[in-house]
């Protein structure tokens, strides 16, 4: 507590500058979702990670949100696509009691926010990540035009770790780093950090193709999942795996070292899982399709020699990662093998994307 209280970046984001309120503003912003490659999994205090992650940002799958403001009590309403959604609530609650001290001007405000996403809402993907995003980034520019001064992604991402940890890492830059890691200059546990300049050219447009293997509710959420690190029997050395890892992987990232990249981002992802696996209690969150899909790329892989991996994050669906210029390749793996193991058939094409942006 006494760390975190007396942290100098965390002092740098409650507001100093003087505000001059106004009766009403509106502001639109859209936030992807990312995809991790070394996976935080284990958390404490308030939203800080017990290892450092890092992270491909989307393009496609995205939310898009406008929020207005009047003058007034505080308060708010929500809506998914202009329906309203009470059962949001508790979330966004939960977020603005956790950002008022350091954006003491929203007591003065009612928030009526409205939100969609770009991918399915029940297709497995998490929508906390890039929702939370998206609105930190609205709550950035409704301060700088309160206060004059410019918008502050970093501000941005910091506010929205409090809302959902990884969506600190979806504001802006094509790969992000968070949690404090010795290799990496600006790391720490309170925002992400962007490390686009680190990528070698193969990365920049790297694909995504996220193959919906169980579209329905996790069995167990990441708050719980996240909480069953506490006292496992193999945290400790998960977490200083992370940080080697994290260290090899930077490294093939700037190199264009597919097959360090290979090798560790799949096994961060089985990693993740087991972990999940040998907690108590335990649970398995992949499904008997996602084991045949990963078997049907390491045969694919291993035959043709395309350099196409798998990650997963927590929950049943496969995300396959390969450069762009294997696209017509993985396509056709995909229709002739894959889509068989995906609920309807359905699949989503993604790559890598920069971030947060202004609407
Ligand atoms: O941000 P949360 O609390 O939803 O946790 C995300 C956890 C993983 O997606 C499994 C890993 C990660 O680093 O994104």
């Amino acid at each position: 507590m006494w760390q975190q209280l007396h942290n100098p970046l965390e002092t740098s984001f409650t507001l100093t500058q003087p505000v001059t309120l106004v009766d009403s503003l509106s502001v639109k912003w859209q936030a992807p979702s990312n995809i991790a490659l070394v996976k935080y999994w284990g958390k404490h205090g308030m939203q800080l990670p017990a290892n450092p992650s890092i992270s491909l940002t989307l393009n496609e799958c995205k939310t898009i949100t406008s929020v207005n403001v009047i003058r007034g009590k505080h308060g708010f309403t929500v809506s998914y696509g202009g329906e309203e959604k009470p059962e949001f609530a508790p979330k966004i609650e939960a977020y603005f009691k956790r950002i008022a001290p350091y954006c003491p001007w929203i007591e003065q405000y009612h928030f009526t926010i409205d939100t969609h996403n770009t991918f399915p809402h029940s297709s497995g993907i998490a929508s906390s990540a890039s929702s939370m995003a998206a609105l930190s980034a609205c709550m950035m520019e409704l301060e700088s035009l309160l206060t004059g001064s410019e918008v502050n992604m970093q501000k941005a991402s910091f506010l929205a770790r409090l809302g959902s940890g990884s969506a600190c890492r979806s504001l802006e830059g094509k790969a992000v780093v968070w949690g404090t890691h010795e290799g990496t200059a600006g790391s720490n546990d309170l925002t992400g950090v962007d490390q686009t300049a680190i990528l070698h050219a193969v990365f920049q447009d790297y694909q995504d193709t996220i193959l919906l293997v169980d579209k329905g509710v996790k069995t167990v959420s990441s708050t719980v999942g996240h909480g069953l690190m506490d006292g496992h029997a193999f945290a400790k050395a998960r977490f200083s795996q992370a940080h080697s890892n994290l260290t090899n992987l930077k490294d093939a990232l700037a190199a264009g070292d597919l097959e360090t990249f290979i090798k560790i981002t799949e096994s961060e992802a089985l990693t993740l899982h087991a972990m999940m696996m040998t907690s108590h209690p335990y649970f398995i969150l992949m499904k008997p399709h996602t084991l045949s899909i990963i078997e049907e790329i390491w045969a694919f892989r291993k035959e043709t020699g395309v350099p196409v991996c798998f990650t997963l994050d927590a929950g049943a669906n496969v995300h396959m990662l390969y450069p762009q210029e294997y696209v017509e390749q993985v396509e056709s793996l995909i229709v002739n093998k894959l889509v068989q193991y995906c609920e309807n058939s359905h699949y989503i094409c993604d790559s890598v994307g920069n971030g947060a942006h202004k609407c």
